[in-house]
């Protein structure tokens, strides 16, 4: 009986994320080829570390977490989880192009992520979206690179 119960829960909970991935709109699914394959102009050189720390503590923690592991305090709000950029193999399969567009656009109609892009609210030019592709970066990568 047991196993038959966790067949099913496991059952249900496969076909809720594939219900969630089907209607996903998130920006990060449907992300233009031409800005998937840019390359980031910018390189984060130590000086600018901490300015990006502390825009990434202020506007992005709440949900993607301080430590940037996805367990942000409002993530279990989130209809769609935040991220974990420590994830390196996910991170993997994510361009820079990628990251750039989410952040630009924000979340869309089904993600929650508020958009950074010189039209939002926010304001913010491409070059300091690409500054903080390379700042969310640094949460995979052993310390000291
Ligand atoms: C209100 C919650 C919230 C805030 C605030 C937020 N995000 Fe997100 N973010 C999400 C959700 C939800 C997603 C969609 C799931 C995902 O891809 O992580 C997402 C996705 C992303 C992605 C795409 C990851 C991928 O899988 O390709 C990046 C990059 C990102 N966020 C960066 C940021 C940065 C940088 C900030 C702050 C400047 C920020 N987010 C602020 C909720 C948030």
């Amino acid at each position: 009986m047991k196993t038959l119960a966790r067949t099913v829960a496991v059952c249900a909970a496969a076909s809720a994320a594939l219900l969630l991935a089907a209607s996903a709109a998130c920006a990060r699914d449907d992300v233009p080829d031409e800005i998937a394959r840019r390359e980031n102009p910018v390189t984060l050189a130590p000086d600018k570390v901490r300015y990006y720390a502390k825009q990434y503590r202020t506007k992005c923690a709440r949900c993607h977490g301080a430590r940037g592991d996805g367990g942000g305090d409002e993530a279990s709000e989130q209809e769609v989880p935040p991220a974990d950029f420590t994830d390196a193999a996910y991170m993997k399969t994510r361009t820079d192009g990628q990251l750039f567009y989410q952040i630009l656009m924000g979340g869309g109609e089904r993600c929650a992520m508020p958009a950074f892009g010189p039209r939002s609210d926010h304001g913010w030019s491409e070059e300091k979206i690409w500054y903080m592709v390379r700042f969310v970066r640094r949460f995979a990568e052993p310390p000291g690179e």
